[in-house]
């Protein structure tokens, strides 16, 4: 299947690595070019290179918690790309805690990052997209069913997620779409440190591969062929959803 990408423009939002960078291959490997940022200028440069260079990737050094984030991507893919076409905003995922021992610090800067952040982003893409065009929330399961010790994504990411429905229905008239995935035990180096965290990370992430009907987990790359299938054109009747890609782990359909 031609997903439509060639020619077209998108930018990743926290893509040096994880999700965002798989995400970025998926689309550019489809002929789309695409702006990537992170928030350190050597691993925003290296993901660059190993998206092709300068003719498929731009680099943008920015922290989605910034208030300037928002206009500057935008206005640097225009400035180099000459469209945009949609926008995937990713972004570091929050504290590992309980809701008991979670101190208030850590909502706040999670809320300035993960859904703030991600709404100031939504929106500044939202003024120039065109018909077509395509806002996607890297989200999580935690959208749908809490995950034990990260208490500050069991709250907010919910948030986010009616946040992109609404917005999904304010856009939908002028032919945007507006879209939330939620992974689950995609094997990054996030999970990978919050498996990390337990006392045997081995048997923590035997007992989550245990529980997941394809019994392993995801690979990054799995995740960043359904991102991009889903802002390309190919995907054009797909708005309002969130896009479980967790192996069959929630259990709720
Ligand atoms: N992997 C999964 O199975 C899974 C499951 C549920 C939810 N998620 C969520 O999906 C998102 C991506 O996860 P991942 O597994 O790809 O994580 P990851 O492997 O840790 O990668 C995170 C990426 O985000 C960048 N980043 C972090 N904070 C940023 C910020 N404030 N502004 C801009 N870029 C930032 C990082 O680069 P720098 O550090 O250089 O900025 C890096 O490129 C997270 O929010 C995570 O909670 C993932």
């Amino acid at each position: 299947m031609d997903l439509g990408l060639a020619g077209r423009v998108y930018i990743v939002t926290a893509a040096t690595r994880g999700l965002g960078f798989a995400s970025a291959q998926a689309l550019v490997a489809d002929g789309a070019q695409v702006l990537v940022t992170g928030r350190e200028e050597q691993s925003v440069a290296a993901a660059v290179d190993a998206l092709g260079g300068p003719t498929a990737a731009e680099g943008v050094v920015a922290d989605n918690a910034a208030p300037d984030t928002a206009e500057r991507l935008v206005g640097a893919a225009l400035a180099r790309f000459g469209r945009l076409d949609g926008i995937l905003i990713s972004v570091g995922g929050p504290a590992a805690g309980t809701m008991l021992g979670t101190p208030e610090s850590a909502w706040r800067e999670a809320f300035e990052s993960v859904f703030l952040g991600a709404l100031r982003i939504a929106r500044a893409a939202a003024d120039v997209l065109e018909e077509g065009g395509a806002i996607g929330f890297v989200l999580s399961s935690s959208v749908r069913q809490p995950i034990p010790g990260l208490a500050v994504s069991n709250g907010l990411r919910p948030g986010l997620a009616m946040a992109a429905k609404t917005l999904a229905n304010e856009l939908g008239p002028e032919g945007v779409r507006v879209f939330g995935l939620l992974p689950a035990r995609i094997d990054t180096e996030r999970v990978q440190h919050l498996d990390s965290l337990a006392a045997d990370p081995a048997g923590r992430r035997a007992a989550h591969e245990a529980s997941i009907p394809l019994r392993r987990y995801g690979r990054p790359e799995e995740f960043g062929k359904v991102a991009a299938f889903a802002l390309s054109p190919a995907a054009s009747y797909l708005t309002g959803i969130m896009i479980p890609v967790d192996g069959g782990a929630m259990q709720g359909i």
